[in-house]
């Protein structure tokens, strides 16, 4: 059987995605814009062998636990109907991230794993094909497809989620962007994940509606900003953007905070050095880490002397190797 190894680098939303659509597909209730970052990238291998029981995942060099190996069944079952395939797999899979930065990303992850999986099967899937897939094992993986500045669509109309995938958005300012990524927290396990969470702020934040409202308006925006090289426009919706994704989830009941104090001093800073006339925005995903939009010549500057890393945009997912079992 052949077997694939495939790269994907992780990616940070601008506009962020947070809220799902009910039912099985994994669909967004709104649509994202994020950038791929180089610097974090995922190394995953995927060998289907019929003399496997049942499949098998070693994940950063331990076995996955039950709940990732059950994520990752439930991806590579998808692969296996489309191609007719009955054998169950090994995965590989490496983070080449900073050790125990705490960025575990599913995005990523599965972007690897369904061009790894759909390679080793046998499927020529396109570009678009491969997204709809990735994203059902993570919505933010639909995006990490693709490399620089990606759109991810919700998909409103179709129902069945063939029009909900990611597309690259050209921008003169890919080449100009860095993400300064500061680790907050010393890199502990999240308190909530990000699927549990996004369902409970919608299904308890009064402030949930206004934010679903808000990112059509929010995207738009993005993506007139990229189109016209507006770096002050872009990191600006970012910021604010961020922060009203929080708001909503700060309101649900019980709340979900990821902040930590030392993320608000680093938001703190982040405006101070915009204050003094540095390209520096802020956003925060579903942890306590703070990610700065900026350029190549103010990330040394944005960085300080934090425990930081420093990312230009990242390429597409690819194929990295192919070869055969026994
Ligand atoms: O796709 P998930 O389940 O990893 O959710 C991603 C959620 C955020 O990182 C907070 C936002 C985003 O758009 O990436």
């Amino acid at each position: 059987m052949p077997i694939t190894t495939a790269r994907a680098c992780a990616n940070i939303a601008l506009v962020k995605y947070w809220g799902k659509r009910p039912g099985p597909l994994n669909l967004p209730a709104a649509g994202s814009l994020s950038l791929t970052l180089a610097a974090l990238v995922t190394t995953t291998q995927v060998a289907f062998d019929p003399a496997l029981a049942a499949d098998e995942l070693v994940l950063d060099g331990r076995p996955g636990r039950p709940g990732e190996l059950a994520r990752t069944t439930e991806l590579l079952d998808l692969v296996r109907a489309e191609a007719r395939l009955a054998a169950r797999a090994r995965v590989v899979s490496r983070n080449e991230f900073p050790t125990a930065s705490g960025l575990a990303s599913s995005a990523s992850g599965f972007a690897a794993l369904a061009l790894a999986a759909a390679d080793a099967a046998g499927l020529a899937l396109s570009p678009r094909a491969l997204s709809i897939l990735a994203r059902r094992g993570s919505g933010s993986a639909a995006r990490s497809v693709f490399g620089g500045f990606v759109r991810m669509h919700a998909g409103l109309h179709a129902g069945h989620g063939d029009d909900a995938f990611a597309e690259p958005l050209g921008s003169p300012l890919t080449d100009r962007v860095r993400m300064v990524i500061a680790i907050v927290g010393g890199g502990a396990p999240k308190a909530h994940g990000s699927r549990s969470a996004m369902t409970h702020t919608a299904e308890t934040s009064p402030l949930y509606r206004a934010w679903i409202e808000l990112v059509p308006r929010d995207l738009a925006a993005a993506e007139a900003a990229l189109a016209a090289g507006d770096l002050e426009q872009l990191g600006a919706i970012a910021e604010a953007n961020a922060l009203a994704m929080h708001a909503s989830a700060i309101a649900a009941r019980p709340a979900v905070i990821y902040w930590q104090p030392a993320t608000l001093t680093a938001l703190a800073e982040v405006r101070a050095l915009r204050a003094a006339g540095r390209a520096a925005w802020a956003t925060i995903d579903a942890g306590p880490h703070v990610k700065v939009l900026t350029t190549e010549a103010d990330a040394p500057a944005v960085a300080g002397v934090g425990d930081v890393l420093i990312s230009a945009a990242g390429g597409p997912a690819a194929v990295v190797e192919r070869g055969r079992g026994a």
